[in-house]
């Protein structure tokens, strides 16, 4: 079959089709510039503030779900076969203000109101599910937006009442008319598009996926482009070539088998929280930790671990649990322990044509304690300057295993190999923690950048080793005893 030559999306209540579309070419400039809807704003242009936020739905197993997202990074074509929404789109069939709106309103939520559309977005990704959420919940979503005047109370308040201001709109009314719409747009096509000499490719399959990586082994795979989306927007790179996979349902599958929990490669952060928390309990927390709800929404575990970023938050934990990876060239897949996976500083065991298919977290073995701590300057919203994950098993009060995983302490997520030595065969007690710390010398000779200076960092990871002694010996919300 022929490639298709065009994205084809819902932009509110329209189609839209359009031919003309590199891979670097986002969404935010085709709403402001090509579709003139300037509700939505730009502030940072690199996922930070969501002032650009929007909500794009799309059919996952044939039910509707929309999330926000930031548009100023997402690539216009990814969002074939979707359902944009913009703020123009809130505005009821009489003119008047949504719930939403009208809640900020009368909280006095908005001052120079540059932020005002982006919280308005998210707020409204919320109130569909959620309209009368607890101050946590509003917290959790807000955590990728930024405001710089009218300040955090107000808009609080606003998304607290937003519930009594109505729990519904004309979107939500028309979800069988949309979910229609969107079913008739999958043709279950490659498609390809392009603009100026660069292409984007949109595999119809998993194994299309794999032809085409053979077909173009110098392609750049984009999952949910919250990485690549800033080498476009921050450092103007170019693509030629680029396969955009974000559309491929059967890589966002999780299976749960009776000794794993396997994530397709496409699983987001906000897709994993579940799962894991169910197997992982000691990952909630780390979990809300890692960036906001926009970016949670896009970002995903295989891109998070394709990247190779020293600093990503996935690789410590999962190589503590002992994750394995199934990598995929063409027909042939093989499978290597995550912590082999990262090789040296921007250097993976990916071949050519390969693709990270699916994260393999084996199931706890029994009285296995585990941890996963995340250190940055701020709370919400920020890189790691230390992560680290603990798996540690007792048995009869002596350490028979211990796998310790850090990041931000070498050039690729690492484990603690001298730590370890220093924890197995001995008493499950203080003493041995106090070795494990001292060893971590021997193990990182961490570096100063902005982040946090060499002796910080060192520090620290050896006080998570002291922390994580002190709370199996209460019993704190950050350590669950799996047993
Ligand atoms: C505002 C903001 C906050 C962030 N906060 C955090 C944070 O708190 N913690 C954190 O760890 N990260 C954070 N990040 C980084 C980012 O979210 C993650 O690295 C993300 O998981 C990348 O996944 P993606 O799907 O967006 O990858 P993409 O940007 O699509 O791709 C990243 C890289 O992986 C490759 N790739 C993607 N999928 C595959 C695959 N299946 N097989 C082979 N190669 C593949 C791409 O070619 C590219 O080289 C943040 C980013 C932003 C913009
Ligand atoms: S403009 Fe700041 S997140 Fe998009
Ligand atoms: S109202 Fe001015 S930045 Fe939020």
């Amino acid at each position: 079959m022929d490639p298709r030559r065009d994205i084809r999306f819902l932009l509110n209540d329209r189609q839209v089709n359009t031919a003309q579309v590199a891979p670097g070419d986002m969404l935010l400039d085709h709403l402001r510039l090509d579709q003139r809807l300037r509700g939505t704003k730009e502030g940072c242009a690199e996922g930070d503030c969501g002032a650009c936020t929007v909500l794009v739905g799309r059919l996952a197993a044939d039910r509707l779900v929309y999330e926000p997202v930031n548009a100023c990074i997402r690539p216009l074509a990814s969002c074939d076969g979707c359902h944009v929404v913009t703020i123009e789109h809130l505005r009821g069939a009489d003119g008047g203000l949504h719930p939403v709106q009208r809640a900020m309103v009368a909280h006095h939520a908005s001052q120079c109101g540059f932020c005002t559309p982006g919280f308005v977005m998210a707020l409204y990704a919320l109130w569909m599910t959620t309209p009368h959420p607890t101050e946590a919940q509003i917290e959790h979503a807000l955590q990728g937006n930024l405001c710089r005047c009218t300040g955090y109370a107000p808009i609080i308040r606003a998304a607290t009442a937003m519930g009594g201001h109505g729990t519904t709109d004309p979107l939500m009314a028309e979800r069988a008319r949309i979910t229609a719409q969107l079913r008739a747009l999958q043709d279950g096509a490659r498609v390809e598009v392009a603009r100026d000499g660069a292409r984007a490719i949109l595999p119809a399959s998993v194994d299309d996926l794999a032809q085409v990586l053979v077909e173009h082994p110098d392609a750049r795979i984009i999952a949910g482009a919250t990485d690549v989306g800033l080498w476009v927007t921050k450092f103007l790179r170019d693509m030629p070539v680029a396969v955009l996979i974000g559309h491929l349902d059967a890589l966002r599958e999780v299976r749960d088998t009776e000794d794993a929990l396997q994530l397709g490669a496409l699983v987001s952060y906000e897709g994993a929280r579940a799962p894991l928390a169910t197997h992982f309990p000691h990952m909630a927390r780390y979990w809300d930790r890692i960036a906001g709800w926009q970016v949670r929404a896009m970002g995903t575990l295989g891109g998070n671990i394709a990247n190779g970023s020293p600093i990503g938050d996935t690789p410590p934990p999962f190589i503590a649990l002992g994750a394995r990876l199934v990598l995929r060239k063409g027909t042939a897949r093989r499978e290597i322990a995550l912590e082999e996976f990262f090789l040296d500083y921007g250097k993976q065991d990916l071949h050519p044509s390969e693709f990270v298919e699916t994260i393999i977290l084996p199931k706890p073995a029994p009285g296995s304690r585990h941890a996963a701590y995340k250190l940055s300057k701020r709370r919400d919203e920020d890189i790691s300057a230390v992560a680290a994950g603990f798996a540690i098993t007792p048995r009869d009060g002596t350490i028979t295993d211990a796998r310790l995983a850090f990041g931000g302490m070498a050039a690729t997520p690492r484990r603690a190999r001298a730590a370890e030595a220093a924890l197995i065969g001995q008493p499950f007690a203080k003493p041995a923690f106090d070795a494990a710390a001292e060893a971590l010398t021997q193990d990182f000779t961490p570096l100063s950048d902005m982040r946090a200076s060499a002796a910080y960092r060192m520090r620290a990871a050896q006080n998570l080793l002291h922390r994580f002694w002190a709370e199996t010996q209460g019993t704190p919300a950050s350590l669950e005893d799996v047993a």
